[in-house]
């Protein structure tokens, strides 16, 4: 397929699918268990329908957002994906330069293939070679909390020198998730990439490392969680994070109501509502059937994020209408890579923003604001037999 041919997402999603090693491919595309969470993130947003209204003048319409003092040109951010240079030898520095060339958040994973350091000057040469552009440099780190305290402090302090505008603590990986095609043909990083944030000792897990011998969950990556990521975090571990820096912390992985309303009172920046790609608890909801519960919780005191099966402007219209202030995408950017590098992530934002303002246009919304609750309803589909 051409270029002049992709249309949408799925597209994009479809060449991937056809050029990526089985290692990668079953890495990217695993879900946990039987999959049910990963496919109902997606379906979930088709049981939602959109009650359009007209007649309200949609020449002009503005996606801008307000995000932690700054403005994004629109609601759809980039998702902390790990190991992105098995999809494209440009790695999350690609990605991160498409963000940029968009004015939208970009996060990078603990686990990236490109280091904290490596991703900041990405962004800022194209910030310094086209600054009649204006370009933002919106990069939020995400961050696993290590049972080594100084490993974990030390990534911490390396993100906020680099200049990045957020912590994203993930808290829904005390354990890696079961992902059976991990178990069956266990993964291994390519000899060539490395985790590019820890240049040193045996956290530069490669496939030169021993594979991993815990049970039946045999990939190195579910070993090196199991060996290096705390699973006796609690609430206290957070605050701890909070602590040791003046960032803005975003908690990652939250699916109910009960638990945003600890994030509100332990003091926390936001909440990406997500279940990782449905990665880790298979039987999870979908995040947008977990979205409204917490946008009512939190009642707009911080902002709540989601991610989790958006793969279309209406999709990213869905989780505005029911609270969230912005969304973030994270397979489409590994299929948008492995399609065409930096230029497949700048295409696959261009379709995805295009598709969400032409989403606004014919709902009659003008501006991100006007979408709320009243723009959407479950698919009467499933709610009558008629
Ligand atoms: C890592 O975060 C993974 O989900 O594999």
């Amino acid at each position: 397929m051409s270029i002049k041919n992709i249309s949408c997402l799925q597209d994009i999603e479809d060449i991937a699918l056809q050029k990526l090693d089985k290692n990668a491919l079953n890495y990217y595309t695993s879900g946990s268990g039987d999959m049910l969470t990963l496919e109902e993130n997606q379906l979930a947003f088709d049981r939602i329908q959109i009650r359009p209204r007209f007649l309200r003048d949609v020449s002009n319409i503005d996606m801008e957002i307000d995000i932690l003092g700054e403005k994004a040109s629109c609601p759809v951010f980039l998702a902390a994906s790990a190991m992105q240079k098995m999809a494209n030898s440009i790695g999350e520095v690609g990605a991160v330069r498409a963000a940029v060339r968009h004015n939208v958040v970009h996060s990078l994973s603990s686990i990236s293939t490109c280091s904290i350091e490596e991703v900041a000057k990405g962004a800022k040469d194209l910030i310094e070679k086209e600054p009649e552009q204006n370009f933002l440099d919106m990069r939020w780190f995400q961050l696993y909390i290590y049972k080594d305290r100084s490993k974990t402090l030390n990534l911490i302090n390396r993100a906020e020198k680099a200049g990045c505008k957020a912590i994203i603590v993930t808290v829904d990986t005390p354990y890696l998730g079961r992902r059976l095609p991990d178990i069956r043909e266990p993964f291994e990083l390519p000899r060539h990439l490395s985790l590019a944030n820890f240049k040193t000792g045996e956290e530069e897990l490669s496939s030169d490392s021993d594979q991993a011998d815990n049970g039946e969950n045999s990939s190195w990556l579910a070993k090196y969680f199991s060996e290096e990521i705390d699973p006796s975090l609690t609430w206290d571990d957070l605050t701890w994070v909070k602590n040791q820096t003046k960032l803005p912390i975003i908690v990652k992985g939250i699916m109910t109501a009960e638990d945003a309303h600890l994030v509100c009172q332990a003091n926390m920046d936001g909440i990406i509502v997500s279940n990782h790609g449905g990665r880790q608890l298979d039987s999870a909801s979908s995040t947008i059937d977990a979205l409204y519960a917490i946008t009512q919780a939190v009642n707009k005191k911080i902002p709540v994020f989601l991610d989790g099966g958006v793969r279309r402007g209406t999709d990213v219209f869905k989780a505005i209408a029911l609270g969230a202030t912005a969304v973030f995408v994270g397979r489409p950017v590994l299929w948008a890579l492995s399609y065409d590098g930096e230029d497949g992530v700048n295409l696959m934002l261009d379709l995805l923003i295009e598709e969400f303002r032409m989403a606004m246009a014919l709902s009659g919304c003008q501006s991100v604001k006007d979408i709320n609750v009243n723009y959407v309803q479950k698919s009467s589909k499933y709610t009558s037999k008629l």
